[in-house]
């Protein structure tokens, strides 16, 4: 694994390692051991031209415990606000000695003129591109999903809400779908059912309750404002939270040890409610956790990949 662009692109075998490597990461606190300082000369870069919270700080956290240095850069206080393009950003850190881009960015498609004009020692991972793709979120949900299920053959997955513009359940479905998942269903209104070519091996369907019947993983989604195209796109929020929201009744229908699952931010109320996110059955603050362990563990096996 040279860079880090779209989970689709990996294997079985590719993915388990990863989520072993967390593991070993989360069975130390997330502290590496002496030897495992891989990124001690090494410098990334953080280049968020979209909000986080989590994926930014969660990749500066993985990236000093490894013992590399860490810069961040964003959209209002960057020279993209001068007019200059990714590309010139990126070489000018280079020329700065950065060696990993971490990269979220709104607009698709990016990824390939930035390989044919970075140096071909830098490294590359997505960090969040538009509704396509999320692939270090997408690893951290199936390292959370594994914990809990241990073993993805026998589960029926249910990723609940706006599936046309989250990249987070486009790379899920594809890792779940690598990982042999025995059932993955997508829920949504009807006004956010996506392009099925792009869910392989996921059923749809708009009916809640038949899709959250006997599920042992829930996976919940926020309503993605920014990315809708007009206002009317934008479903009343109550009526939203009435239809879809998951809640504690709709929680019955799953099996008993169910997991709840949302990869932040959440809009409490409206795509979840509020004793369901703070529930006995959620792990979304596990989720944060695990995603520094994920993030150390491709960091590391991108590093060892060079020798
Ligand atoms: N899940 C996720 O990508 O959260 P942030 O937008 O806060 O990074």
């Amino acid at each position: 694994m040279k860079h880090l662009l779209y989970l689709k692109n990996l294997d079985q075998e590719t993915i388990t390692e990863i989520l072993d490597t967390a593991e070993h990461f989360l069975n130390h606190d997330n502290q590496p051991l002496g030897s495992e300082k891989l990124l001690q000369d090494k410098t990334l870069a953080n280049v968020f031209f979209e909000p986080s919270t989590r994926t930014r700080s969660s990749f500066q956290i993985a990236a000093r415990k490894l013992g590399a240095d860490v810069i961040n850069i964003d959209n209002e206080h960057s020279s993209k606000a001068k007019g200059e393009t990714l590309v010139d950003t990126l070489k000018s850190l280079e020329a700065m000695g950065v060696n990993y881009f971490v990269i979220r960015n709104k607009h698709s498609g990016i990824f390939d003129e930035i390989l044919e004009n970075i140096d071909h020692n830098s490294r590359l991972i997505n960090a969040g591109e538009s509704n396509i793709s999320h692939p270090t979120q997408g690893l951290l949900d199936l390292l959370t999903i594994r914990r809990h299920k241990k073993d993805f053959r026998n589960i029926k997955t249910v990723i609940l809400g706006d599936l046309s513009h989250s990249r987070v359940a486009r790379s899920l479905t594809e890792g779940l779908s690598i990982m042999g998942t025995g059932e993955i269903v997508i829920v949504s209104p009807i006004d956010y059912k996506p392009d099925m070519k792009l869910f392989n091996g996921a059923e749809y369907t708009d009916n809640i309750e038949s899709a959250l019947s006997d599920a042992d993983v829930v996976v919940t989604l926020r309503v993605q404002k920014e990315r809708m195209d007009d206002e009317t796109q934008f479903l009343d929020q109550s009526k939203y939270f009435k239809d879809y929201g998951l809640t504690s009744d709709r929680l019955k229908l799953c099996k008993k040890d169910v997991i709840v699952m949302h990869p932040g931010p959440m809009n409490r109320g409206v795509e979840i409610e509020n004793t369901v996110a703070d529930g006995e059955h959620s792990v979304i603050t596990e989720q944060v956790t695990n995603g520094i362990a994920t993030r150390m563990a491709i960091l590391s096996i991108i590093e060892r990949g060079k020798d």
